[in-house]
């Protein structure tokens, strides 16, 4: 299943189809969000111009490049031990360059080539364009950072190649930035404004992976529900646009309907959605279309309305549950998940009740929980003092967990003896005589290969579960597999 935060691809490195004529190595590993692993595909594709194949082998590479993530502070604890462990190789390979990429590389800036005496390059997210130029003074024997970031940056004239695709599933992101200010997050501060890419590079990213062959396609954001585009610019400089812009606009809504109606046999799925910028226009385009997958993300961090006011959520727990009442009213059949965090500064049990008991209310399918993890130089950082005692966190952590197994457990149930439409994407893990899917609200289907082949819209009659998992038998080709 797809989540910000993958636990079994952190740190994966990425291989692309060797281009002739190139005859540097460079090893690329990704930790932290999807966006990273799709950033790293763009930094790949602008060094495969500049003469680099990419390697999985660490100590042939003449560059490593990590592409870092500062969500949490255990985060950049493994990115850190990472890096011993390329000083360890440049020993062997002392011609070998480092470059630190991504979320980390913005927030300690210049402190890294201090701190960190094996890195030669630091690029911020906004500047990957520059890795040409820094690489230029790296080879001068001189440090090189770029960790300037843009108004208006999207990558969009860059085309990613896929790295370590498995041709079916993809990812495309829409915009770049947050501007929420949630007091205890470091991205808006890492990935700066927030930015819209332009609709017809999106659809046109779309239609070169549909000319692939790729089946589905998530459109990535921090906050996608917050989409806009009216002809460039920062999301927040959109009241100063003139009157022909603002008519013209796109929002998420419409971004969505262009999507699905232009791509009717293409899957749809989307990631982020902040619940105070989810309309009810993208719930009910997310209704009328069958393409797009009936699966929302809404990551609401407390059930306490005191508490995320702390967190500068601009949402109530009344807010939020009607929100999810409203979902579930237009589209019964939908799956949610949430994201949580347990132990932020002031929360007392009763706000860690009323966490537990929203999480009953929204019967979520998945949920990604994390204990807070105080950020240097976020709001909450600068103003509030980290006070819940960490054995308290883990234990309201672990509560939060085992009630989300128990909920998962349950919407999990409520496909048994049902047919499901699933997209085949690979080999399932315990069975080679086995394929694993998705059904539309993102449970992962397994079953017999039969003459089926990954790509391939199959209707699966599901016959038993585990708690995350349907285990079911194919019917047959789905319907939009026949015209
Ligand atoms: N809008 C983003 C959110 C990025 S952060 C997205 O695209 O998913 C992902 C999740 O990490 C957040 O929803 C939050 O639950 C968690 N998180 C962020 N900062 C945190 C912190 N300081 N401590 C613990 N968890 C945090
Ligand atoms: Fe972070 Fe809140 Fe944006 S969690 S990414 S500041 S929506």
């Amino acid at each position: 299943m797809e989540k910000e935060i993958n636990e079994s691809i952190q740190g994966q490195s990425l291989i692309l189809d060797e281009r002739q004529g190139n005859t540097k190595k460079m090893f690329i590993e990704s930790y932290g969000c999807q966006m990273n692993f799709s950033d790293s595909e763009i930094v790949a594709s602008i060094l495969a111009n500049e003469g680099y194949n990419t390697t999985q082998n660490l100590e042939e590479a003449d560059l490593v490049l990590v592409n870092t993530c500062s969500i949490r502070d255990k985060a950049e604890q493994t990115v850190r031990k990472r890096l011993e462990q390329y000083n360890a190789v440049k020993k062997i390979n002392p011609t070998m360059k480092v470059g630190v990429l991504g979320c980390m590389a913005e927030r300690l800036k210049e402190k890294f080539l201090d701190e960190e005496k094996i890195v030669d390059m630091v690029v911020g997210p906004d500047a990957y364009k520059d890795i040409p130029n820094l690489l230029k003074e790296v080879e001068d024997g001189r440090d090189a950072i770029n960790v300037i970031l843009s108004k208006e940056e999207t990558y969009g004239d860059i085309a990613p190649v896929r790295l370590n695709s498995n041709g079916v599933n993809a990812f495309v992101s829409i915009t770049r930035g947050c501007d929420n200010m949630c007091t205890f997050c470091v991205v808006p501060f890492t990935r700066g404004r927030e930015r819209s890419r332009e609709p017809q590079s999106i659809l046109s990213e779309i239609q070169d992976l549909w000319d692939k062959g790729y089946k589905e396609v998530t459109l990535l954001g921090q906050n996608v529900d917050s989409y806009l585009w009216y002809g460039g610019g920062l999301k927040k400089d959109f009241v100063k646009a003139t009157e022909m812009q603002k008519a013209t606009a796109v929002d998420f809504a419409q971004l969505l309907d262009m999507c699905a109606t232009q791509f009717p046999k293409m899957r749809f799925r989307f990631s982020t959605s902040n619940p105070q910028d989810m309309h009810i226009e993208v719930i009910e385009t997310m209704a009328k279309h069958h393409n797009i997958c009936k699966y929302i993300h809404l990551p609401v961090q407390s059930g306490s309305t005191r508490i995320l006011e702390a967190m500068n959520r601009q949402h109530t727990r009344e807010e939020y549950m009607a929100l999810v009442d409203k979902i579930y009213e237009i589209i019964p059949e939908i799956s949610l998940s949430q994201d949580m965090i347990a132990g932020f500064p002031t929360e007392t049990e009763e706000d860690h009740q009323d966490t537990l008991s929203l999480m009953e209310h929204a019967k979520y399918d998945f949920g990604f929980m994390f204990a807070y993890s105080e950020r240097p130089g976020t709001l909450a950082a600068r103003k509030m003092e980290d006070d819940v005692p960490e054995e308290v966190k883990k234990r309201r952590l672990n509560e939060i967990i085992a009630l989300q197994q128990k909920l998962g457990w349950e919407r999990t149930r409520r496909f048994l003896g049902q047919e499901v439409e699933v997209l085949i994407e690979k080999e399932s893990k315990r069975s080679d005589a086995h394929w694993s899917g998705r059904n539309s609200q993102n449970t992962v289907v397994v079953f017999p290969k039969e003459n089926y082949k990954p790509g391939d819209f199959v209707m699966v009659k599901v016959t038993d579960c585990t708690s995350a998992t349907l285990i079911g038998e194919a019917v047959g080709y789905a319907e939009r597999m026949q015209s």
